[in-house]
Order: C-alpha cells, then structure tokens, then sequence
C-alpha cells in the first residue's frame, strides 16, 4: 500500500484529518481538485465572515449619529470589495497547503475515484492505494421545483458572496442559516431584502428558544429586511424590470433571487461501490465513523449531524485519533453554532425548551445586554445571555447569546458545557469589567439567584 490513509476532500473536515493522522504518525494522502479549504474557505464561512465584517463598518457608520458623529453616505466599490474578500481568502488556502507539507501530508491535486478495495483512481491517469480511505465530500445547495441555479437571476450562497452588482431588490428563499446571514449582508449594502420562509418561524430547523428566535427577527426587522414567514416561494416570472417571486397568494418583485433552502451530502455514486445511504442521502457510518464498506470512514456533511465546519473538523480529529488507536471522546450535543446576523445568534447545548423535553427541571438564568457597562459603551444594548441548567445538580445544560460578538462569547458557554461544569464554576470565576463574557457570569449568578446587576426573580 502507497498510504496508510487516503482522504478525498479537502475541506474542513480532510484537511483537518489529514494534518491530525500525519501528527499521529500515519503516512497520509489528501486528494483535492479544487482548492484546499473546501466550500468553508472558499465560497462559504470565510467569505461570509469577511463581507460580514466589512458591511458591519457601514452599520456602525449609520450608528454614528447616535454619539455625535455623521458620516457622508458610503461609495461602495464593489470589485474592491470582492478582491480583497478574495485576498482573505487565497491567504489563508496558502496557509493550509503550508500546514499540509509542514506536517508531512501528501498533497495531490486531482478529482479522484474509489476504483477497488483501498485504490482511488487519479484524474491524472495515477492511481494510488491507502490502507483506509476516507470520504470529505462535502454538501452542496438543493435547488426546488421552480428555481435552477441554471438561471443567472437565481443565486446560490456560491454567486451571492462573489456579486458582480448589488441588487437593488433580493428575494431570499429560505429563513435558514444562510438566508439570513445573506439578507444581512445585502441589507447593509443596501439591497431592499425579502426573505420568505416556508415554515411559520424564522430558523425552524434548530434547537432556540423563541425568545432568542424574536429578537433576531425583531433586528433584522429594525435593518428594514421583510420577513414573510409560512411563505412557501413557488416559482418566479420574468418582468421587464427583473422578476417577480411568486408565492400561493403574492408576489415579490425583485432583482436577484437567492434560494437557501438547505444543502444536500455530496453522495451521489457512492451506492455504486457498497456504501449505504440513508434516504436523505446521507452516508451511514457506525460510531467509528466506519461506512458499510469495511475501510471506508465518511465525515463532515456527507455524514448526519449539523452541516458545520467545525463539526467537520471535529469528526476529522475523532478519526484520526481512532485510527491511531487512540482515544478522542465527542459528545455531538455540546457543539456550538454561531449564526452572523444583525443581531449575532450563538448557542451551545440544549434550548429550554428541549432541557424539559428531555426530562430536566430546567433552572434558567438571564442577563440583558442593556446591563452591560461595555455594551452600553459599544452603542449595542440589544440583546441577552441565557444559561439553562439542571435545578438538581446546577451543571449547565445550554447557553444561548442573542447580541453584538455573541459568536465569540459562545466559546467559554462551550467549555462550560462540554466538560459538565456548574453555574458556579462560571458564576464565581472572576471576569474582567467591563467586557462583555461578564455578561454569561451574570446569567448565571442571576440563575442561582444572586445576580448584581440585575434584579432576581
Ligand atoms: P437551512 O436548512 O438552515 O434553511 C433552509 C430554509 O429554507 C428552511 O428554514 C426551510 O423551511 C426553508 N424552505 C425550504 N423550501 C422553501 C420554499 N419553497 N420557500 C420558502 N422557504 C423554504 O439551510 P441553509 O440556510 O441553506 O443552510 C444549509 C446548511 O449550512 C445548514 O445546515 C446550516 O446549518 C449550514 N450553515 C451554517 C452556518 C453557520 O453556522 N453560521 C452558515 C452557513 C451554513
């Protein structure tokens, strides 16, 4: 055998496999067409965080009035924009491919084939053998009867994070994750944004309590972005003057079409060689991660579970310490998610709601942003920490943070929940004031009772 490991896809889930199994001593082969990276660095998270960040500067130019301050309306150079978006991006690829050859990976650019037990066919002609193979494929977005991505007008997250214009009117089909984080970029840029979801809440695929759900709608409202929720977008027609969406009752005349209505594993074919799908097209794996096809492991998106980089990365690292015979313990109910909208969604763990669903008799605390010195201070006083946690024994169950940088607050929550700890272990660590985690501490002091800063019930 050439490897003692192939993996095929170099996202977030391979490339994290790879570097981690090199480390654990095996001889390891990464097999990529494309760039390194996957749809995360390239036209997903990165991109995403990166007109996040710049279209942030024109909100918070807006705020300036609020302090004192007025700005003259923006100039938007969008191909400027775009490239240096690209230059983020370009850099850190070159940073994986670095961290690829430093930590002794094979590196192959080539589309490949599972051709026969442990041999992948190259594009190039090649073929190689692994003693395991590894599958990192990844998911791409679905289209819906109506609407193909065939169609200029129509966009997927691909062509809405490299624009060659802004659209005057965005219709965004899909009230999930990347809707949202889409409508919130194109709202900062101007676009008038409607976003028509099917069900009858915004987000309806996750584990939120509603009050964390209502206060995203209720800012992204506050931006001027239409929500129509229990709007099913059915088709659209072309007009004169762009096209119209259409649902059962109305219509939505716009300039672009964004459709996020979900993802699906790129799985097709793998039936051909034995690997068991589920019917939503995800591979089966068994708690090794192993597919139907003795050898064969799947991670990342092709596998159940949340479509998330860091989930991807997460199982990359589980199997990589299993193949080198050691130990990786990953409970996939303590991984966090950071939604990038106006205002930030984080949570870790369970929702109130799923802690009674689960048999807990859940002891909640909260603490509004508005009783944070440093929010006040940053013009952001939307928002609240929530912690939830077992009346019994106080271990803390879920935390969830609706508010400015919540994606970077949920990380001490995700610590806290992983390693089982209790409200007091977070309530009497000291914080540094005035920041904002002080926020989380006083969440859960408020659900032991004895909050400072907030009035306890
Ligand atoms: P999603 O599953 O989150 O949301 C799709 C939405 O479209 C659903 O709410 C669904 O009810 C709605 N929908 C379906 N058909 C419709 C129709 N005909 N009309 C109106 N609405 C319709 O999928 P999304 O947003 O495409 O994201 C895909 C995956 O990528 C998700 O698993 C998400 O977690 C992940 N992701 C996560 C990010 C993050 O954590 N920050 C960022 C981007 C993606």
């Amino acid at each position: 055998m050439d490897y003692d490991v192939v993996i095929i896809g170099g996202g977030p889930g391979g490339y994290v496999a790879a570097i981690r199994m090199a480390q654990l001593g095996l001889k390891t082969a990464l097999v990529e067409r494309d760039r390194v990276g996957g749809v995360c660095l390239n036209r997903g998270c990165i991109p995403t965080k990166a007109l996040f960040a710049a279209t942030e500067l024109l909100a918070r130019a807006k705020e300036g009035s609020d302090f004192g301050m007025e700005f003259a309306p923006p100039h938007i150079d969008l191909p400027r924009l775009i490239s240096w978006k690209e230059g983020i991006v370009e850099r850190l690829v070159s940073g994986v491919e670095k961290l690829l050859a430093a930590n002794g990976v094979t590196l192959i650019k080539a589309e490949a084939e599972i051709s026969g037990p442990g041999e992948v066919s190259l594009s190039t002609g090649a073929a190689i053998t692994g003693e395991r193979l590894v599958l990192g494929l990844g998911s791409a977005p679905v289209e819906i009867p109506g609407f193909s991505f065939s169609d200029p007008v129509v966009w997927s997250s691909t062509e809405a994070l490299s624009p060659d214009a802004i659209p005057e009117r965005l219709v965004v089909i899909g009230g999930g994750v990347i809707g949202l984080e889409l409508a919130t970029i194109y709202s900062r840029l101007g676009s008038r944004v409607t976003v028509l979801e099917l069900m009858p809440e915004i987000l309806p695929g996750l584990d939120l309590d509603r009050r964390a759900i209502a206060r995203v709608r209720a800012g992204l409202k506050a931006m001027g972005i239409e929500i129509r929720t229990g709007a099913a977008a059915t088709g659209y027609a072309n007009k004169d003057d762009g096209v119209v969406v259409n649902t059962k009752e109305e219509e939505f005349p716009a300039d672009r079409i964004l459709l996020a209505v979900g993802r699906k594993p790129n799985s097709a074919g793998l039936e051909k060689i034995g690997i068991e799908l589920d019917r939503r097209g995800f591979v089966v794996v068994d708690e090794n991660l192993e597919t139907s096809v003795p050898g064969i492991y799947a991670i990342g998106d092709l596998v159940p579970g949340p479509m998330l980089a860091h989930k991807a990365s997460a199982d990359g690292l589980r199997l990589a310490a299993h193949l080198a015979g050691e130990d990786y313990p990953l409970d996939y109910g303590t991984i966090p998610q950071a939604i990038f909208t106006s205002p930030e969604l984080a949570s870790v763990g369970m929702s109130e709601k799923r802690a009674k669903e689960e048999g807990y008799t859940p002891l909640v605390g909260r603490f509004p942003y508005a009783a944070l010195g440093k929010a006040l201070g940053m013009n952001a006083p939307d928002g609240f920490f929530q912690v939830v946690a077992d009346a019994k024994t106080r271990r803390i169950l879920g935390v969830t943070i609706v508010g400015a940088e919540a994606s970077d607050l949920i990380s001490e929550a995700a610590v806290a929940v992983q390693n089982g700890l209790t409200l007091e272990a977070i309530a009497d660590s000291v914080h540094p004031h005035p920041t904002l985690p002080e926020g989380l501490k006083e969440a859960a002091e408020n659900a032991l009772g004895r909050a400072i800063h907030t009035v306890n019930r």
